[in-house]
C-alpha cells in the first residue's frame, strides 16, 4: 500500500427495509426549510414519495419541490432549481431518487448561494465553492452510482452536447445521511437495474485499473467485484430476490464511497468515454460505460498486463493451465464480455443511437486523464470510439 492520505466519509448510512424510519432522526436536526427534489415521477407510482412526505409533515417542515430531475440532469434544470431554493430560503435539501437526483442536489446545494454561473464555476473551471453550501441528505431509488456516499456531481450541458462531472474535495459536500432499502429498488425497470450494475462493477475496474503496487485496495476490490457478479446472476434471473438486491445496493456505495480509491491513482478513462458519449447520446450512464468498455480495456491491456491477468484469476477464475500471460488476460475479458451479454448489456454506442457523424463530437468531449496504464492520445480515442460503435 503505497501513497498517503487522509480517510473520511461522513455519510452516515441506514439500511434495511425499516431504514425510512431514521428520516425522522435526521430531519430533527436541520432547519424548517426544505427543498424536496425528485425525479420524473417514479416515487408517486411506488408510493415513496406519500412515505417521505408523510414524514416531513410529521417533523412539521415547509417544503417546496423540484420535480422532474432527468437523468443526466442539465445545467437548465439546476437553474430552475437554484431559483426555487433561493425563494425558499432552503435550510436543507432531501434527495429522493437516483444518482441524478442525488448529483442534482449536490450540485444545487454548492449553487444556491452562490453568484457566478455554476456551470462555468463547477463544471468547465471545477472549483470548489467559497459560498455557504446547503446540507444534503437523501433516499436512495437507483442503484449504481454511489452518488450517496461520495462527493460527484454530474451536470449536462445538451446544447453543447457536454456531460462533465466534478468530485468535490470538500467532505461537507458528500449528503449528511442515506437512506438505503433493497425493497425501493425492486420497481425499477430490468434496463436500469442491469445498467446500474455494469456502472458499479466500472467504478470498481477504473480504481482496479491503475498502479503497480500490492495494495490493500486491490482486495477489497476483488471482492466487490465477485459479490457483483454473483448477485447480479441471480438478480437478472429473480429481480425479486432481495438478498442479492440487496448485495447489489450496498457493493454500489462501496464501490465509489473513496473506501477503494485510497492508495490508488485510478484510470476512468472508461468513463471519460462514456460520459462524453452520453453528452451526444444522452442514453443511460451504464449502458454509456458497457459500449465504450471491452474496445478500451482490450487497448489498454497490454500496457497493463500483470493487472489484467490477476483480474483474469481473481475474478474470473480463469482456468490458466498452459496458457501465456497474455492468453489468461484475454481469457479474462472474454469471461467479463460473457458476463455483459448475459446481463443483457447494450455493448455498443450504435445501439444507444450513435453514428460516425458523433465520433468527432464524442472525441472532443473526452478529457483524458493520466493515471491510468496508458495515456491515451486524440488518435487512439478515435479508434476506440469507432471500434465502439
Ligand atoms: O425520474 P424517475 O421517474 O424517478 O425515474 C428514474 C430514471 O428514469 C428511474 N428510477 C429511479 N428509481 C426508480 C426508478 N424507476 C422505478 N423505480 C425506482 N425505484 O431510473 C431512471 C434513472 O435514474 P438515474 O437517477 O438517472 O440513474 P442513475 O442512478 O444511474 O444516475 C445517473 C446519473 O449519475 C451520474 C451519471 O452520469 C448520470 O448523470 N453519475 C454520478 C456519479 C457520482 N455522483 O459519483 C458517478 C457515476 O459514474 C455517474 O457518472
Ligand atoms: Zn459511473
Amino acid at each position: 500500500m503505497l501513497g498517503e492520505f487522509t480517510y473520511c466519509n461522513p455519510t452516515k448510512l441506514y439500511f434495511g427495509e425499516n431504514a425510512l424510519e431514521n428520516l425522522h432522526t435526521e430531519l430533527e436536526k436541520y432547519g424548517k426549510k426544505v427543498v424536496l427534489v425528485y425525479g420524473g415521477g417514479s416515487i408517486k407510482k411506488n408510493g415513496i414519495y406519500d412515505a417521505v412526505t408523510k414524514i416531513l409533515e410529521e417533523e412539521g417542515k415547509d417544503v417546496a419541490e423540484i420535480s422532474g430531475v432527468m437523468p443526466n440532469p442539465t445545467i437548465h434544470k439546476l437553474r430552475e432549481g437554484i431559483e426555487i431554493a433561493r425563494k425558499h430560503d432552503a435550510d436543507f435539501i432531501l434527495a429522493v431518487g437516483g444518482g441524478s437526483v442525488f448529483d442534482y442536489s449536490k450540485a444545487l446545494s454548492v449553487s444556491v448561494n452562490c453568484e457566478e454561473d455554476p456551470w462555468e464555476k463547477y463544471f468547465v473551471r471545477f472549483e470548489e465553492p467559497d459560498c455557504e453550501t446547503i446540507p444534503v441528505g437523501g433516499v436512495l431509488t437507483m442503484v449504481g452510482t454511489g452518488s450517496e456516499m461520495n462527493a460527484g456531481s454530474v451536470i449536462t450541458y445538451p446544447e453543447k452536447k457536454l456531460k462533465m462531472g466534478h468530485v468535490f474535495a470538500d467532505e461537507k459536500i458528500m449528503p449528511k445521511f442515506a437512506i438505503l432499502n433493497p425493497r425501493y429498488t425492486m420497481t425499477l425497470p430490468k434496463y436500469q437495474m442491469v445498467a446500474g450494475i455494469y456502472d458499479i462493477f466500472n467504478h470498481i475496474c477504473e480504481q482496479y485499473f491503475s498502479g503497480e503496487d500490492d495494495n490493500s485496495s486491490d482486495y477489497i476490490a476483488e471482492g466487490l467485484m465477485r459479490s457483483v457478479i454473483h448477485a447480479s446472476r441471480i438478480a437478472v434471473r429473480n429481480p425479486e430476490d432481495y438478498e442479492a438486491r440487496s448485495n447489489i445496493m450496498w457493493d454500489a456505495t462501496w464501490a465509489l464511497n473513496t473506501l477503494i480509491s485510497e492508495g490508488k491513482s485510478g484510470d476512468w478513462m472508461v468513463h471519460m468515454i462514456g460520459q462524453a458519449a452520453g453528452g451526444v447520446t444522452n442514453a443511460t450512464h451504464g449502458m454509456t460505460l458497457a459500449a465504450v468498455s471491452l474496445p478500451y480495456y482490450r487497448y489498454i491491456m497490454p500496457y497493463g498486463l500483470p493487472k489484467f491477468v490477476r483480474f483474469a484469476k481473481a475474478v474470473w477464475d480463469v482456468d490458466t493451465e498452459g496458457k501465456t500471460d497474455t492468453e489468461i488476460a484475454k481469457a479474462g475479458l472474454a469471461a467479463m464480455e460473457a458476463w455483459m451479454k448475459e446481463l443483457g448489456l447494450v455493448m455498443n454506442l450504435g445501439g444507444l443511437g450513435a453514428t460516425e457523424d458523433d465520433v468527432e463530437d464524442i472525441v472532443n468531449g473526452t478529457l483524458i486523464l493520466d493515471d491510468g496504464y496508458k495515456v491515451l492520445t486524440k488518435d487512439e480515442v478515435r479508434e476506440i470510439v469507432k471500434e465502439s460503435l
